[in-house]
């Protein structure tokens, strides 16, 4: 069965799928995304997914390809097509198709959408949970606006490779002054020496994960002790638990930092009881 793909207006098999030469966001990286996840058949915090593209959008002057209730149609479309029950969707919307030239093109241009999704094996990732995963840390090299979900991924992508070659699953950054950013593709916490879950401010260096922003209700609820204020490589290295989120993982214990190993070696307690609950206070849209 092919991988069905959503491209402006039209679903196509993945091997017919392609856009424009002078897509922009092919030319300069012009434009912005969403991964979601999909899970026994639901879309997990749609609201909030849809509502950081529209933020994206917005701050880079790109217009909205189209209304929300018909985005969302498309989206279960995609998901249909392609029997996901458990699984990852991405969206792309790009400035759209001009002539090459760095200037924004007249609004006369429309953006370009384009929407895929996969199915995703559930034991890889509860594997991942029962042993927990490696990371590196690396000098943050991005440009400023990382608050801003683009497509220009060329430091993420070396970062990982760079873990990968590594023995490690993940980057984590690390800015000038020595604190944790994030990681290439996640969000990092850390449980600290008193016991409270700790993450960096989403005011600036980071991307404001909806992951992040949905856990921070899950521990409210769980009565968690949690602050968002900056922390150092070694306070991390240091600390009682370091777990990464994002929508593809939720939650992955880290167990190992640049050859370190953190607390004794094991996944913590706290992920684990986070993650348990995750599901049960994320919002769930029906396909
Ligand atoms: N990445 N920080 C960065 C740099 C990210 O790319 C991501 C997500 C996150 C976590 O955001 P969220 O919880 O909304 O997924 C933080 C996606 C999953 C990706 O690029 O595949």
């Amino acid at each position: 069965m092919p991988r069905i793909a959503y491209v402006n207006g039209r679903y196509l098999p993945h091997g017919d799928a392609a856009v424009h030469i002078e897509d922009r966001g092919y030319q300069f990286a012009d434009g912005v995304y969403e991964v979601c996840e999909v899970r026994h058949g639901m879309i997990v915090d749609l609201t909030r997914h849809l509502n950081r593209l529209d933020r994206s959008l917005s701050e880079l002057r790109i217009a909205q390809p189209m209304g929300r209730p018909a985005l969302i149609q498309v989206i279960r479309q995609v998901l249909r097509r392609n029997h996901v029950r458990n699984g990852l969707f991405y969206m792309q919307v790009t400035r759209g198709v001009a002539r090459r030239d760095h200037v924004f093109p007249d609004a006369s241009v429309t953006p370009s959408l384009v929407i895929t999704a996969k199915s995703t094996d559930p034991s890889i990732i509860a594997r991942k949970n029962a042993l927990g995963i490696r990371a590196v840390t690396l000098p943050d090299n991005r440009w400023d606006r990382v608050d801003i979900k683009t497509v220009g991924l060329l430091p993420n992508a070396m970062a990982r490779q760079q873990a990968k070659e590594a023995g490690a699953q993940e980057a984590i950054y690390i800015d000038a002054e020595g604190m944790v950013t994030e990681g290439a593709a996640t969000n990092v916490w850390i449980v600290d020496k008193d016991g409270v879950l700790v993450t960096r401010p989403a005011e600036h260096g980071i991307l404001r994960g909806i992951t992040r922003t949905t856990l921070l209700d899950v521990t409210e609820r769980l009565g968690i002790p949690t602050a968002e204020r900056r922390f150092s490589r070694q306070e991390m290295l240091e600390a009682r638990e370091v777990f990464i989120t994002a929508a593809t993982s939720i939650c992955f214990p880290v167990v190992m930092i640049d050859g370190e190993t953190i607390a004794n070696g094991h996944p913590g307690g706290v992920s684990e009881k986070i993650r348990g609950h995750f599901f049960d206070i994320a919002e769930k849209t029906a396909i």
